[in-house]
């Protein structure tokens, strides 16, 4: 029995899945053969779908009470998602799934997630690992970095929010290394970095694996460096690049940046993913001056500050042959959709990449 907002969601939900399939059948019976297969699924094992969901950055006030827009975010995620047709293999958790770490945001977080039908997969993100160091959600999600195959594709989990043990240990309390880490243009933060530990065991993970593969890396912050001052940034991604090198088809997917954002470095796509709490805007607009977001990304929209959601969402990803297709579900908003393109050896957003097609951005006043 569903209560009368669980049965309005599910309504919402039947009559958009409706539309969307009917709109499809349509589309199908006027294209190509060729294509329809490859919409519909090739029968290859490696064509699959998972979700990612990140960034909710649960935050706790008091007792029982939590930042409602936040919860709201998630739990919103977390319906669509068990809603989806057809199921996804799994879930990704991409990080940050509390503000500031405490106990009760992780376990506030776990009762909302526990919702889900799907298996998830963790990954940590600095807002949940600098309170304890990662003790308390190693105890309830598991190993903070792993490896494990499913249908053909290697998947990589890594910690990539480590930082340098000299910044670790500066701190008067936890508490206020976790407050330095957690603001986003706080001088007095630290680079992330994955570590030379994590560095060998990802060596020896890969070295079991046939460079033919497709390798999706599955990390917090992006394994490349897009702008400093806001920690968009891997202090050694260039190293974990290189362990990806030999590969042939490698996809990173990443949250931290709480936007659209892609990119594409010799052989390894990354994409990041939304935020289901709020969205950042695109460090061109802080500085105002060279523009730091990668050349190849079609940037989303400004946000509209009066609209709770927007800008904010969550991915379906497609795997097909080893690449990912990632449908950015913008709530209240059209999906993109970024596809890799193999004539071209890199993504492109499929509904927004010609300049004619984009939405203008907002204007404020
Ligand atoms: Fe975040
Ligand atoms: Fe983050």
């Amino acid at each position: 029995m569903c209560n009368p907002k669980e049965e309005f969601m599910k309504n919402k939900m039947n009559r958009r899945s409706f539309l969307k399939r009917s709109a499809v059948a349509a589309a199908a019976a006027t294209l190509p053969l060729s294509l329809v297969e490859f919409s519909w699924g090739s029968g290859d094992s490696r064509n699959f779908t998972f979700a990612y969901i990140s960034d909710s950055h649960l935050t706790h006030v008091k007792g029982a009470q939590f930042v409602r827009n936040f919860d709201k975010g998630l739990k919103k995620a977390v319906t669509e998602c068990n809603f989806m047709s057809p199921k996804p293999d799994f879930v990704v958790y991409g990080g940050d799934l509390a503000q500031l770490g405490k106990r009760e945001e992780l376990d506030h977080g776990l009762e909302i997630m526990s919702r889900l039908r799907h298996p998830v997969k963790w990954v940590i993100g600095e807002h949940d690992y600098y309170l304890d160091l990662g003790k308390y959600w190693q105890e309830k999600m598991g190993s903070l970095h792993y490896s494990f195959d499913h249908k053909g594709v290697h998947f990589v989990v890594l910690n990539s929010i480590l930082t340098y043990d000299a910044w670790i240990g500066k701190w008067k309390s936890p508490e206020e290394r976790m407050s330095n880490m957690a603001r986003l243009d706080n001088p007095n933060g630290s680079p992330f970095m994955v570590g030379q530990k994590q560095r060998e065991w990802l060596k020896r993970d890969l070295a079991k694996v046939s460079k033919k593969s497709p390798i999706v890396v599955m990390s917090h912050s992006p394994l490349y460096k897009i702008f400093k001052p806001w920690n968009f940034w891997t202090d050694d991604a260039e190293k974990v690049q290189a362990l990806l090198k030999p590969f042939q088809k490698v996809t990173v997917l990443h949250g931290h940046v709480h936007q659209i954002l892609y990119n594409q470095i010799g052989n390894i796509t990354f994409e990041a993913m939304m935020s289901t709490s709020w969205p950042w805007p695109y460090p061109v607009s802080y500085i105002k001056k060279a523009n730091q977001v990668p050349r190849l990304t079609v940037m989303m929209n400004r946000a509209d500050p009066f609209h709770e959601r927007d800008a904010t969402g969550w991915s379906v990803l497609n795997l097909d042959d080893g690449r990912v297709t990632n449908h950015y579900k913008l709530w209240e908003n059209k999906d993109r959709v970024l596809k890799y393109d193999k004539r071209l050896g890199y993504p492109i957003d499929v509904e927004y990449q010609a300049p004619a097609k984009r939405i203008p951005p907002q204007e404020h006043y």
